[in-house]
Order: C-alpha cells, then sequence, then structure tokens
C-alpha cells in the first residue's frame, strides 16, 4: 500500500496533472490538498486534452475516487463547470466525486477583493490568478469564512453571506475605491452551482481515515509548488497556501506516519508565472526559446510564463523541505533543440557563494546564478521515448548528472505532454 504525494518542486506548472493522470491508476483515492481554481493541471490522452482545476487529476485514469480535500479553498461556480465538463466527456463523477464539509467556500467576493487588493499594490502586485483564493484563505484563518458542509444549511449560509458582504462593503467603497456589493444578487449568482454540488459534500477525513484502516492506496495531489509556498517560498510573492508535504497532511487529514513516498516534480528547466524573484531567469532569447518549445503559457490564465534554466539550488532546498524520496522530471524533450544547456549550481550573493535559498525576497532577486554548461543533444530527439536505454547519451548524462547532484533517483522521466511519452525507471 503505497501514500504517496505529488508535489510541485518549483514555481508551479511542473506537470503534476500529467504524473497524478499516470499514477492514479495504481491508487484507489486520489486527493487534492490545498490551492483552488488558481492550479491548471493539463492531461493529454487519446488525442483529449483537458486542463483542470479542481478535481483531481485521476479522474479520468483511475475507477477510484477523487476527493476536494479540506484544505482545498472551492469556487462553486468553476466546480460546477468542470464536473460538466468532465462529464461530457464521458465520465460519471457522481459517487466518486467527493468534497470535504470542512473546505471553505471561495465566493464572488473573494475575486472582488483579489483584483482590487492587486491593483491597489501597483508595482509590488503579486500577480495572482485573480481567482479569488488569498481572501479566502484570509478569510479561513480570521475564523469568518464558510464551509462546504455550511452550504447544506441555506439559510446559515444566506445569513453568513449577508454579514460578511455589510462588513467588507465600506472599505471596499473607502479602502479601495470600489463599488458596492450587492449580498441578494451573490446569493442568487451561486444558487444553481452550490444546488449542484451539494450532493458531493461530505466528511472526506473520516471517510479517509477508514480507507487508511483497510490499507487503501493514496495519491495526494498538490497544486502550485514548493517555492510559492506560504512560509517557504519567495514571500510575499507565494499563493496563499502550503503546497509543501506538510500540507497534504493538514489539507486532507491523512496523518504524517501514514505517508510512505514523497515524489517530487520538476521540468528540465525552470518557469514562473507572476511576479517575484527567479534567479536563473532568461528574460531574453533563450527563454523565448524554451516558452516555443515548452509552449509555456498558463494552464489557467493563459499568461506567458517566464522561463529560465533548471536551479540546482532551489530544487535542492525543495527536496529538503518536503522530504523527497522520489522526484520526476517533465518535459525533457523541451530541451532537445539546445546546443548548450545550462544548469544553475549556486549562487553569490554581495560577492559571497552561496548553496542556498535566501528567503527574503528582495536578496532572491539580487543573487546572481553560478552555471555549469552541458552539451545538448541537438538533432537527436527525446520526445515519445518510452525507454531509458533509447534516450541520446547526453540526455542520460544531463539526467544522471541531475541525480547525482541531489541523491534521489528521477522514477518517471516524461517525454512529451501525453501519458503514453513516459519512462518508468525502477520498480514501484
Ligand atoms: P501542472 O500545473 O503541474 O499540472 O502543469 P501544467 O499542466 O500547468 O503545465 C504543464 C504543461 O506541460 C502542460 O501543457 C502539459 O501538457 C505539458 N507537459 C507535461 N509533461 C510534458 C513533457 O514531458 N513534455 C512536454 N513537451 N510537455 C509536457
Ligand atoms: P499549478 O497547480 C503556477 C502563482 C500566481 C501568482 C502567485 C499567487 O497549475 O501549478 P494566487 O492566485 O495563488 O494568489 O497567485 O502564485 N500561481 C501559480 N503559478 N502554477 C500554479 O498552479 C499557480 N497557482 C498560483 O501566478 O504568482
Ligand atoms: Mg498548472
Amino acid at each position: 500500500m503505497s501514500i504517496r504525494v505529488i508535489v510541485g518542486a518549483q514555481w508551479g506548472d511542473e506537470g503534476k496533472g500529467k504524473i497524478v493522470d499516470v499514477l492514479a491508476k495504481e491508487a484507489q483515492h486520489v486527493i487534492r490538498y490545498q490551492g483552488g481554481a488558481n492550479a491548471g493541471h493539463t492531461l493529454k490522452f487519446d488525442d483529449k486534452e483537458v486542463v483542470l482545476h479542481l478535481i483531481p487529476s485521476g479522474i479520468f485514469s483511475s475507477s477510484g475516487t477523487c476527493i476536494i480535500g479540506n484544505g482545498v479553498v472551492v469556487d462553486p461556480i468553476a466546480l460546477q463547470e468542470e464536473i460538466k465538463t468532465v462529464e461530457a466527456m464521458g465520465v460519471e463523477v457522481k459517487d466518486r466525486l467527493f468534497i470535504s464539509d470542512a473546505a471553505h467556500v471561495i465566493l464572488p467576493y473573494h475575486k472582488v477583493l483579489d483584483k482590487v487588493k492587486e491593483t491597489q499594490r501597483g508595482k509590488y502586485a503579486i500577480g495572482t490568478t485573480g481567482r479569488g483564493i488569498g481572501p479566502a484563505y484570509v478569510s479561513k484563518v480570521s475564523r469568518v469564512g464558510l464551509r462546504m458542509g455550511d452550504l447544506l444549511y441555506p439559510e446559515f449560509t444566506k445569513a453568513k453571506i449577508r454579514e460578511v458582504v455589510d462588513e467588507m462593503n465600506p472599505s471596499l467603497e473607502t479602502l479601495y475605491q470600489s463599488e458596492r456589493l450587492d449580498p441578494e444578487a451573490i446569493i442568487a449568482q451561486v444558487e444553481d452551482a452550490v444546488e449542484a454540488i451539494k450532493p458531493y459534500i461530505r466528511n472526506t477525513t473520516h471517510f479517509l481515515h477508514k480507507a487508511l484502516r483497510r490499507q487503501e492506496s493514496m495519491l495526494l495531489e498538490g497544486a502550485q509548488g514548493s517555492m510559492l509556498d506560504v512560509d517557504h517560498g519567495t514571500y510575499p510573492f507565494v499563493t496563499s497556501s502550503s503546497p509543501t508535504s506538510g500540507g497534504a497532511c493538514t489539507g486532507s487529514g491523512v496523518p504524517p506516519t501514514a505517508l510512505t513516498h514523497v515524489m517530487g516534480i520538476t521540468k528540465a528547466y525552470c518557469t514562473r508565472v507572476g511576479n517575484g524573484p527567479f534567479p536563473s531567469e532568461e528574460d531574453n532569447e533563450t527563454g523565448e526559446a524554451l516558452r516555443k518549445a515548452g509552449h509555456e503559457f498558463g494552464a489557467t490564465t493563459g499568461r506567458p510564463r517566464r522561463c529560465g534554466w533548471l536551479d540546482l539550488v532551489a530544487l535542492r532546498y525543495a527536496v529538503e523541505l518536503n522530504g523527497m524520496n522520489e522526484l520526476a522530471l517533465t518535459k525533457l524533450d523541451v530541451l532537445d533543440g539546445f546546443e548548450t544547456i545550462k544548469v544553475c549550481t549556486a549562487y553569490r550573493l554581495d560577492g559571497k557563494e552561496i548553496d542556498f535559498v535566501p528567503l527574503r525576497a528582495d536578496d532572491l532577486s539580487r543573487v546572481e546564478p553560478l552555471y555549469q554548461e552541458f552539451t545538448g543533444w541537438k538533432g537527436q530527439t527525446t520526445r515519445n521515448v518510452t525507454q531509458w536505454d533509447e534516450l541520446p547519451e547526453s540526455a542520460q548524462t544531463y539526467v544522471n548528472w541531475i541525480e547525482e547532484q541531489l541523491g534521489i533517483w528521477f522514477t518517471f522521466v516524461s517525454t512529451g505532454p501525453k501519458r503514453e511519452e513516459t519512462i518508468r525507471r525502477f520498480s514501484k
């Protein structure tokens, strides 16, 4: 029985969705544990492409349950849409999809707040996805949030929405010069979606504890990435939850002692969407070439992703932070056309070489990346290769070198966006 956490090892968009889709057929339960519809997890199979924002990425490949855990912030309107999309693809979600009654609800006013706060930040904007994530977690932590279980009590829900909107309106008007919100309009706006998702709400923590007693296997799916973690990432340029492995426990109710594997997902290079420090960024032709080859545009917002070389300092930090004991390398094929490949192995800060990530964003934005260069495998291709031995020799050298530096193996090497475009190494 394996209880495996899938965690982003960089700034998100590492290909978590693809790896979860590949692994989910071996798991009885797939559980999303944090974030919300800021996530965009892309799956490609049978000539179909689908981007999931809230529903766990096991919904197509597994026949088990898919759970939206208590650590997730759920936008009922976005979820209703997503359920429709999945069902239109011929997959029945009834009796398979469960939403934790303790997960917090994102309401339209959280999205309004997200936007007005970003506008007010001006040049210090975080570059959020505008999905209301930060304000929803603020409601949760300040104990005024509405939970999914509350939606089963319509009068309570309405009273809560009225109370929160009344409290919010004066600051919307005076602090943010924004229009007042009408609680009755908000209630009407979410009514249909709330009705549609009610049947999926239940106590998923108790459900998972029973599954653990029966020794059933689980895949805990993180959103975002370690460098966007609210505690351990490049604060304040982070998301408002804990994508790191600790968050998998608090966000699902699965205890730390139950975890058997922590798998980090990393691209063969690096990307970041939104603002904040990114030491190995190539804001030039090289970055453009990576963006083009990797189709690096946000799966949620469509924004161009910032691109750069693999940052081993940040990756080692993610390995240690999460206690990763497995890694998956994605998008190796994107490096196919490059003459030379670089990897950042250390930083220089104020003239001193350092091998760790400074936690002040200001410091991290000042570091100079120090690189090791590799000869690429231009002219040969890794795309769609499914056997390790069939990779070009210099691609093997590149991957093996990263493994040596980190002291962990890549259990998976992904050579294309489709399920089949995957090299599986070593035993399960
Ligand atoms: P996630 O948020 O971590 O699930 O990642 P995204 O779905 O946001 O972004 C990953 C993108 O890379 C998606 O468009 C995937 O279809 C694509 N992808 C995943 N693995 C590979 C790979 O090995 N090669 C290529 N070329 N694309 C990949
Ligand atoms: P997946 O799960 C990449 C980024 C935003 C912004 C910051 C805060 O697909 O990897 P938020 O809306 O969360 O308050 O924005 O975090 N961000 C992501 N970047 N992948 C994601 O999710 C992201 N979710 C949020 O761009 O910089
Ligand atoms: Mg994504």
